[in-house]
């Protein structure tokens, strides 16, 4: 369990009060932010407020938050009702603990508050009642974010306590990665079964209902080839989908598309948006997406653009989609030379990433997302590389245990970077592109006929070759080599590798969306879990790929 579960809420709904006892019910040491900020300022905070103004208060809330998570042992803490809005302390308290929010009927949390109302300077006037409604509503996009809501109108604190206690259980079942985006952040749900799981299907049902109010219908995305794919004896993988989306009273659709690459075309987005006008799917409603990166990229791009943004959830179910694509928001399709040259950037609201779906997915769909780990293993993370090595066989057995920590793993080292960099604004995330730049050429000289990721762990051969006579040493090379011998020696490779069409090859490098002027701007992998940007001439990176082309067509 997290060590540190954080209370938020508007005034009256029983932050303190409720922590007290959870904490003694955990065994944790219970902190209140408001008392910190009194005891290191030795006043009480209606003096702050009316000395030293809000910003001071919010600046020493703050420091006292980022102080907070840096102690040792368990914690309940509770924060005061505005902590949630400062996008840092937002995401201090999602990057370390659990985050639940209490909430209540604005008329019961002032009576609760009335006798104390003086000492709360945010209601200060002549309609407290009312300003209390109005900070709510201000607040709601923030308090939509947690983990966890409780309407605690006509609860006590030990009952809240009781429901937050049974909500905790369900953090052994499922991990929370988290992409922290201000009021855009959203979480990615790993688990196994998810959808046979009662527990946590409430938990997610309540989730949604949260997060889309006023939804009434929901369009469904998908191929007929992953929803007849039984999910369990009795049911197929879209009928276990459709109960758990009728459950929530929605009225759902289903749009099925042809399967493959060539589905992310603008011509299926239209399809689609034509669709929802005869269904009259209105902004308050949402998409449901389920399917693995093409389903993503494309379905993702139609919410962007119908009605200029409806919001969706990704439901992901290839191995490649759960642990890269679903992840960060790059949305779009494909033009006929080059892939993903028409998107935008934009987030969905949830990812349920459930690790059975991967147990049905053919060999090379699988191997083709494990891909996509190891470029995660060989350019952020020598955790992650570590661990594949040492847990081969129960990964490649898919193992429920071990993929969903490599799930876990994968999204979070993505999350972080899409958290720090979602636009590609300062470098970061085109750290991701490892082995993408030859990748994509790959790809595309072969007409798109080698599973996405199966293109990457070529390109990161190669690339990996390239880093490694730029830095002038074989190691990094000699990891790529040895973790892809590992895991990708029964594939046949000789159906993919031959014929490489140069011609193509160089014309589609050319079109990558990371030159710049002559330069292109390259991830070069400097150790194992490590990569830098290099600006490089283009002209010497073509030489350098020959090179190391010639390498991968001898595997
Ligand atoms: N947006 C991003 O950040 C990003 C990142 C990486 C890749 N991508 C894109 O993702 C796409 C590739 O995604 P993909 O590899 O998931 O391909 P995909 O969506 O085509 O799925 C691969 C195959 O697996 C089948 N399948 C899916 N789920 C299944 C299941 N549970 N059981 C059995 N079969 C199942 C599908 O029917 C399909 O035939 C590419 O278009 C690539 O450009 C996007």
């Amino acid at each position: 369990m997290r060590r540190f579960i954080f209370i938020t809420g508007p005034s009256g709904s029983g932050k303190t009060a409720v922590g007290k006892i959870l904490s003694q019910k955990l065994g944790y040491e219970f902190l209140d932010t408001d008392e910190i900020i009194k005891q290191i300022s030795g006043k009480e905070i209606k003096d702050i407020f009316l000395q030293d103004g809000e910003d001071y208060f919010r600046f020493l809330e703050a420091k006292v938050i980022r102080d907070v998570v840096q102690k040792e042992g368990n914690f309940v803490v509770s924060l005061g009702g505005g902590a949630v809005i400062n996008p840092q302390n937002l995401h201090t308290i999602r990057n370390n603990g659990i985050v639940i929010n209490l909430l209540g009927k604005p008329e019961k949390l002032f009576e609760r508050i009335k006798g104390s109302r003086e000492e709360r300077p945010l209601l200060k006037g002549d309609s407290p009642e009312e300003r209390l409604k109005q900070l709510i509503l201000q607040r709601e996009k923030w308090y939509k974010i947690n983990d966890f809501y409780i309407d605690t109108t006509e609860k006590t604190p030990d009952e809240v306590a009781e429901e937050i206690l049974n909500f905790l259980k369900l953090t052994s079942l499922i991990d929370f990665v988290r992409v922290n985006l201000a009021e855009r952040s959203y979480d990615i749900v790993v688990g196994y079964k998810i959808f046979d799981n009662s527990e946590v299907l409430d938990y997610l049902s309540a989730k949604l209902k949260r997060i889309f109010p006023q939804a009434r219908k929901t369009a469904i995305l998908s191929f007929h080839s992953i929803k007849d794919v039984m999910y369990s004896d009795e049911k197929t993988t879209g009928e276990v989908i459709l109960d758990f989306l009728s459950k929530l009273g929605l009225e759902t659709f289903e749009l099925n598309l042809p399967e493959g690459e060539n589905t992310k075309d603008v011509f299926y987005a239209i399809y689609s948006w034509n669709y929802f006008s005869d269904l009259d799917i209105k902004k308050s409603d949402f998409l449901t997406l389920l399917g693995g990166g093409v389903i993503g990229d494309l379905g993702g791009f139609i919410a962007a653009c119908w009605l200029r943004g409806i919001g969706y959830i990704n439901i992901p179910t290839t191995l490649l989609s759960q642990v890269d694509s679903a992840i960060g928001g790059k949305t779009g399709v494909n033009t006929l030379k080059a892939k993903n040259m028409i998107g935008v950037i934009y987030q969905p609201s949830i990812v349920i990433s459930d690790i059975k779906f991967v147990e049905t997915l053919p060999d090379l769909e699988f191997l083709s997302g494990m891909g996509e780990v190891i470029k995660y293993a060989l350019s952020l993370s020598c955790e992650l590389y570590e661990f594949l090595l040492k847990n081969k066989e129960s990964i490649l057995k898919r193992e429920p245990e071990h993929l969903k920590k490599v799930v876990s793993l994968s999204s979070s080292l993505k999350a972080k970077i899409v958290s720090e960099d979602e636009k590609e604004e300062t470098g970061l995330r085109m750290i991701l592109n490892a082995g993408h730049t030859i990748g994509h050429a790959i790809e595309s000289s072969l007409g798109f006929s080698i599973p996405h990721g199966l293109a990457v762990v070529l390109g990161l051969i190669a690339e990996s070759k390239i880093s490694s006579a730029i830095l002038g040493n074989s190691k990094v090379y000699d990891a790529a080599k040895q973790i892809f011998y590992e895991f990708f020696s029964g594939v046949d490779w000789s159906k993919f590798k031959k014929n490489i069409d140069r011609q193509k090859f160089f014309s589609s490098m050319k079109l990558d969306k990371k030159t710049r002027g002559n330069k292109l701007k390259f991830p070069v992998i400097v150790d194992v879990g490590r990569a830098e940007i290099y600006d490089i001439e283009i002209d010497r990176f073509q030489k350098l790929s020959e090179y190391a082309l010639e390498d991968i067509e001898k595997i």
